[in-house]
């Protein structure tokens, strides 16, 4: 890590590195009139457009139920890219959507009319992407879909057809099985991308660099020097409106399945040999294969769930999430998560892995915190120093990515008086130009690229479902408690107990928050 205090000037060694030029495709979107498309898929296009990462040949077949006609479509692009350069609407221009249900033989029919026009005019060179955005349970029928009309295979041995699929993938393990056979009953392993836009985030993949391309955390990243790890994803939007999809889903599902286990996998994974993608996703799968899968009976005594009430979100009164809309009155769906997990090899045997995620929460925040243990002795006054902490290091995924160090230092004075302070390293001020980018531009980058490092392999899907599937059976029992917090709080008072049962507390990421600034910067008291 180094502090980018001494950081006057940005180079062009500073900039982030250009991505490389995409081939020609058609990407055709599945789903093109939801959420997803809307609010980040068209925008990174627009991104890898007007930075001249799309080729000339590249064009959008957008499918969903909703009737738009192509003119209808495109506007709708439009608005959701209202910061789109020249490059971009030149090439919105030639978009094309089809309306349909997923079932009808016409939809995919005139699917495939506008794939060969995009070969003739748009020279698309056969090469194609099919990116599932739409509801998870119409995965595996579209895919059925596309072989049965020839859509699955490429023209030859030039071109490319790959499909991109996103998450969740299944809704426990025997769906994910069997959404498996119904993939590769059309396409290829090789083919197919599973997507977890965390994989995306530069502070997600930092995890990797500051791991294995630095000699001095590695010696202590293991049970001797480290106490305990924190993972928190907080949200402060409410389910908006998606409450539909939400309640099929559940905290479980829609983060910690794929978003907390993929930053855990690389967080405590063993080093890879390579940086190709099936050396790292070889070592993310035995990660997880150490994750210890609770009984049901633990499962209840190691987790807590928890919906919102009203409450407040920066002043503002907001509903609780049985109001929100399209949500049941009585729905026993879980906002908030948090967990006590265990990872059973000799790097991390007994300690405590604590994970929590929610939304309505008082900020958006992810981080993960790695906190060392005390030193043995203190050989200072512990009056004067009771506002020292143990050693933490924390990755802040978002906002401000970056990473932090804590550690105590000497209050300025006569008396030893030692506190804690920050060492900062800020990623927007360490590299010039490096943007906030939430995942989707680098990910549809590299499937255009054919580059699956950064998606999910099959084995971890799986597994990462067998470790949550004993919380969704626990929970499914009746009896089971879904506990209440107030909107704009850190969640229910029950997560707290889970953690001070081993003598911890939560950190509290908001304070961290205002370690911002890229130099020394001492923690607020
Ligand atoms: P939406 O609720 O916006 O739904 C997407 C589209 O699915 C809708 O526009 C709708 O299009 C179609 N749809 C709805 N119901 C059905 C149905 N019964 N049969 C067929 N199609 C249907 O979802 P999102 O866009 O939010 O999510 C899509 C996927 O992306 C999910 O897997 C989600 O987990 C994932 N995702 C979403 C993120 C987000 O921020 N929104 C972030 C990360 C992942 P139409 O009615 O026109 O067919
Ligand atoms: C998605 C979830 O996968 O991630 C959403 O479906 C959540 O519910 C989103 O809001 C969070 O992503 P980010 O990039 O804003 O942390």
């Amino acid at each position: 890590m180094s502090p980018d205090r001494g950081v006057t000037e940005k180079t062009s060694r500073d900039r982030p590195a250009a991505l490389s030029k995409a081939p020609p495709v058609a990407l055709v979107i599945f789903g093109a009139s939801g959420d997803l498309s809307a609010r980040k898929i068209f925008p990174a296009l627009a991104r890898l457009a007007d930075r001249g990462v799309l080729d000339d040949g590249f064009t959008v077949i957008g499918v969903a139920r909703t009737d738009w006609s192509d003119e209808d479509f495109r506007s709708h692009v439009s608005n959701a890219t209202p910061g789109g350069g020249p490059k971009w609407r030149a090439l919105t221009e030639r978009f094309k959507y089809v309306s349909g249900e997923y079932d009808h033989p016409d939809t995919f029919g005139q699917l495939k009319d506008h794939l060969d026009e995009a070969d003739r005019i748009d020279g698309t060179a056969g090469n194609r992407i099919y990116y599932l955005a739409t509801i998870p349970s119409v995965f595996g029928l579209v895919a059925g879909a596309l072989k049965e009309h020839g859509c699955n295979e490429a023209k030859d041995e030039d071109s490319f057809v790959r499909v991109v699929v996103e998450k969740p993938y299944g809704r426990d393990l025997p769906s994910a099985l069997e959404l498996d056979v119904q993939m590769h009953a059309a396409f290829d392993e090789r083919q197919i991308f599973r997507i977890d836009h965390y994989m995306g985030k530069e502070t997600v993949q930092n995890l990797l660099a500051l791991r294995f391309a630095n000699a001095i955390f590695e010696p202590v990243f293991n049970r001797r020097y480290v106490d305990q790890i924190q993972v928190t994803v907080a949200e402060s939007l409410g389910v908006e409106h998606r409450g539909g999809f939400y309640e099929t889903a559940g905290a479980l599902r829609d983060i910690v399945q794929n978003h907390v286990m993929q930053v855990l996998a690389l967080t405590l994974m063993e080093s890879p040999t390579s940086t190709d993608a099936d050396r790292i996703r070889d070592e993310k799968v035995k990660l997880l294969h150490a994750i210890d899968i609770p009984s049901p009976d633990e499962a209840v005594d190691k987790s807590v769930r928890a919906q919102y009430v009203t409450g407040e979100i920066d002043g503002v009164a907001v509903v609780g999430y049985r109001q929100e809309e399209d949500v049941a009155a009585d729905s026993q769906t879980e906002t908030y998560v948090a967990l006590r997990l265990r990872v059973e090899n000799w790097r991390w045997s007994g300690v405590p892995i604590y994970v929590r995620t929610g939304k309505r929460l008082p900020a958006r925040v992810t981080e993960v915190a790695v906190t060392f243990h005390q030193v043995p002795f203190l050989l200072f006054d512990h009056q004067t120093s009771r506002d020292l902490r143990p050693n933490t290091l924390i990755f802040r995924i978002q906002p401000d990515e970056g990473i932090s160090l804590e550690f105590g230092a000497k209050v300025p004075g006569e008396k030893f008086h030692i506190r804690s302070v920050a060492m900062d390293f800020s990623y927007d001020k360490a590299f010039a130009g490096a943007e906030a980018a939430d995942g989707y531009e680098r990910l549809i980058h590299d499937a255009m690229v054919g580059d699956a490092t950064l998606f999910i392999r099959s084995d971890e899907v799986e597994q990462a479902w067998r470790i949550v599937d004993p919380y969704l059976t626990a929970w499914s029992e009746s009896g089971s408690t879904l506990h209440r917090y107030a909107a704009g709080t850190w969640g229910p008072a029950m997560a707290d107990l889970l953690v001070e049962s081993t003598g911890s507390h939560w950190r509290n990421p908001e304070i961290d928050l205002e370690l911002s600034g890229g130099r020394l910067t001492e923690l607020p008291q």
